[in-house]
């Protein structure tokens, strides 16, 4: 069976995936990179990183992974969809490697960039968009990439199995939240935390009750 995963999603400790405004200067608004210091730190991330608790709970992102589903605020800074060249954040080879479905309200023809990904751009719901992913993604699993909006979306229509939430200990106050909409989420999850010495806790939450 093929599952709905996220990984590596850094919150702050009020809920905050992002900051604001998000711009192409600062993509994750006045939150700057403090959501992902963590993860700059670890090997997943850089060959001569740390290969503790945060580098193992990294490393799962990729293994088993068939296709990704974005929001259209992850690909790009604001007002992207007015530029016909712009490509994702992440140059001529993105860190994907399968098909990518970025959901948007205004969708545009598919990007065959190098190493495999492939960018196709959906207006469409969340279950129709991880239809499409899972065809994809070929009885693989299907990871949710972010951000906070299209997490919570798929949270919300009960189509995530596998839920990695990375708890930074920082307050933003303001931004885009994870949580908002989803009480008593935890009812459908058994949940496990884990600290690390860094200073942040790796939430993982598996569905227990199914649909
Ligand atoms: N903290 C983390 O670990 C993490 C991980 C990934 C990303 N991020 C950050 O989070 C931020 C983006 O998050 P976000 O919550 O602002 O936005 P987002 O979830 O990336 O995208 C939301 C946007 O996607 C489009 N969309 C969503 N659902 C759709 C649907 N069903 N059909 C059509 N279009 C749909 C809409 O854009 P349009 O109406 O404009 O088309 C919507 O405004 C970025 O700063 C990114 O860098 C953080």
């Amino acid at each position: 069976m093929s599952l709905t995963r996220v990984h590596n999603l850094s919150i702050s400790l009020d809920g905050f995936a992002t900051g604001e405004p998000q711009s192409a200067d600062a993509p994750f608004g006045h939150a700057g990179e403090r959501l992902h210091e963590w993860m700059f730190a670890t090997r997943f991330w850089d060959d001569s990183g740390t290969t503790g608790v945060d580098n193992a709970f990294a490393e799962r992102h990729g293994p088993g992974i068939g296709a990704e589903i974005m929001g259209a605020n992850k690909f790009g800074p604001p007002g992207w969809q007015d530029d016909p060249d712009w490509k994702g954040w992440w140059g001529p080879n993105p860190p994907f490697h399968t098909p990518t479905f970025v959901l948007t309200h205004r969708p545009r023809s598919p990007l065959e960039m190098e190493g495999g990904t492939t960018f196709h751009f959906l207006d469409a719901s969340p279950a129709e968009a991880l239809d499409a992913a899972r065809a994809a993604a070929e009885g693989q699993d299907v990871r949710i990439g972010g951000g906070a909006t299209v997490v919570r979306d798929f949270l919300a229509a009960g189509l995530v199995d596998h839920l990695h939430l990375v708890q930074v200990p920082i307050v933003l106050g303001r931004g885009v939240r994870v949580w908002d909409g989803l009480e008593a989420l935890e009812d459908d999850f058994d949940i496990e935390a884990v600290s690390a010495p860094s200073g942040v806790t790796h939430l993982t939450f598996r569905r227990t009750v199914v649909g």
